[in-house]
């Protein structure tokens, strides 16, 4: 079996107006492949492609062109949804039942038993923190409230693979950083999470691969690590030094005695890379970063 769960192929989506005519091309010959077990940052620019990308891969949206596999089976393939959870950008729950009745209501779409329910819904409620909140409304929710549920309901059937839009957005910093540990915890879990997200530190710290979008075209692909990393430099931090050995140390470093405590790649922030790569993409357009290669620092505009 392969390992990627993910698959998709010179993926294009072009949407028409009324009259079939091509109106935007959001998404223009995407290709790229997700990892099981990983955590995937799908990243861009407001109206880069990011929430069509993933209404493609839910077979949610037919595609203009190319192909995409999921879980194994093809994108408009309804029966492997059932091993998918999805968060989408907006929220799409029933505004008039509660926290408990909301869970229940789709676990019984999963042809879930009473039983099984009842211990699931508890289960998440707790995972996602509304154990206060359980019986009330979900017109009454605050934004993150929302954003919490909508997480729980994503979960309710236990899905291998979790596509999340924005889970952060309206989130509290204390939020966030809950929010942050349980995709930790899903990838604990050994589940594979595709999540959208313009909260580029949060990316940061707990995506293991990214790919950045710009108008609908994939231009930077890779590892966290191996993007941020600044090959070309290498930093040396020492113990306090006094003035006159600063100066002397770029020749003969060891010479004095300096005590070495580390030796690293310093590493850039993704919003670097972001700000970089979207900089650069509007300068040149068409250009496509290689693995491995990132924008130049240099870029001006
Ligand atoms: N139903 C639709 N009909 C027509 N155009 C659409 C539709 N949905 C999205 N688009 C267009 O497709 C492009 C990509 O939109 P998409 O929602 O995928 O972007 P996004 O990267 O998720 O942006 P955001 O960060 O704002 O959520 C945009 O130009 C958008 O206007
Ligand atoms: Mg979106």
């Amino acid at each position: 079996m392969s390992d990627s769960v993910i698959e998709i192929r010179n993926l294009s989506k072009v949407y028409r107006d009324f009259w079939g005519r091509a109106k935007v091309r959001a998404l223009n010959s995407l290709s790229l492949d997700v990892k099981r077990g990983e955590v995937f940052g799908l990243l861009g620019p407001n109206g880069s492609g990011k929430t069509t990308t993933l209404k493609l891969l839910l077979g949610l949206l037919f595609p203009t062109e190319g192909q995409v596999r999921i879980l194994g089976e093809p994108a408009h393939d309804v029966e492997k949804n059932e091993r998918i959870g999805y968060l989408p950008e907006e929220s799409y729950l029933y505004r008039f039942l509660n926290a408990d009745e909301t869970l229940d209501f789709y676990g019984k779409l999963f042809k879930m038993t009473k039983a099984e329910r009842r211990e699931r819904r508890d289960a998440l409620i707790k995972r996602v923190g509304l154990e206060h909140a359980r019986r009330r409304q979900l017109k009454e929710y605050s934004k993150g409230m929302t954003r919490r549920i909508g997480l729980a309901q994503a979960l309710i059937n236990d899905p291998e693979l979790v596509l999340l839009d924005e889970p952060t957005s309206g989130l509290d910093p204390l939020g966030t950083a809950d929010m942050k540990e349980m995709i930790r915890e899903l990838k604990n879990e050994g589940k594979t999470v595709v999540m959208c997200s313009h909260l580029l530190a949060d990316v940061q710290d707990v995506c293991d691969r990214i790919a950045i979008l710009f108008r609908g075209e994939l231009k930077v692909i890779g590892s966290v690590q191996e993007l941020l990393e600044a090959k070309e430099e290498t930093q040396l931090v020492t113990s306090s030094l006094d003035d006159a050995t600063i100066r002397e140390v770029e020749s003969v470093l060891e010479k004095h005695g300096a005590n070495l405590k580390s030796f690293s790649h310093p590493t850039s922030t993704l919003e670097e890379l972001f700000l970089r790569t979207v900089k650069e993409s509007e300068a040149r357009p068409g250009r496509r970063f290689e693995p491995g290669e990132r924008p130049s620092a240099t870029t001006e505009s």
